[in-house]
């Protein structure tokens, strides 16, 4: 397992709701995706977002590294009786293996693999299996400069959080 993943292990053991609820924002852009929209939660976490999205009907799968968050979030899921399709992996590594497979938006809510080199492989596997995009990222993280390179029409919206974040949708 590699450092990354046991770090944010450890965080979930220790804190089984994390960052509590969805945020208002990603719900609202959520709720505006045609039915049923098939959406891939890259960095998915406890599944806060994984779980909106499936409670308004869309087709959901959702990636993380950590054993911990995904077993979470399958836990919930059921409870909910919910289906989520849910990995533990890299999501630079299984977008690769990913081959033919679409999806019509991808999500990120406040992910970042680390480094940028990999944020950037990240946008632009998302922008070749993904037909759109929703994602509220850490702007000192995620430059907006990285999220053009690979999808140059966003819109992106700079927003002040407790930490300046973007809001990206396109
Ligand atoms: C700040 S948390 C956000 C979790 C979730 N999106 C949310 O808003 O509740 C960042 C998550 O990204 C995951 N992550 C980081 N790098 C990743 C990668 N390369 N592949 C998959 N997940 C990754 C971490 O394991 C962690 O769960």
């Amino acid at each position: 397992m590699s450092t990354e993943a046991a770090r944010w292990d450890e965080r979930y053991t220790e804190h089984p709701d994390l960052f509590g609820a969805a945020p208002a924002w990603m719900c609202e852009r959520l709720a505006e995706l045609p039915p049923a929209s098939p959406v891939l939660d890259v960095g998915a976490g406890q599944g806060r977002v994984s779980l909106a999205a499936a409670r308004l009907g869309h087709i959901v799968t959702a990636v993380d590294l950590s054993p911990v968050a995904i077993d979470g979030l399958r836990d919930a899921a059921t409870s909910e009786g919910l289906a989520i399709e849910t990995h533990v992996a890299d999501a630079v590594v299984w977008l690769q293996e990913a081959r033919t497979r679409s999806w019509g938006v991808a999500l990120l809510q406040s992910v970042s693999t680390g480094s940028s080199v990999s944020d950037r492989a990240l946008f632009a596997l998302l922008r070749q299996h993904c037909d759109g995009i929703l994602a509220e990222v850490i702007e000192r993280v995620i430059p907006a400069d990285l999220v053009r390179e690979s999808w140059p029409n966003a819109h992106i919206e700079r927003a002040i959080a407790k930490l300046p974040v973007l809001r990206i949708t396109g």
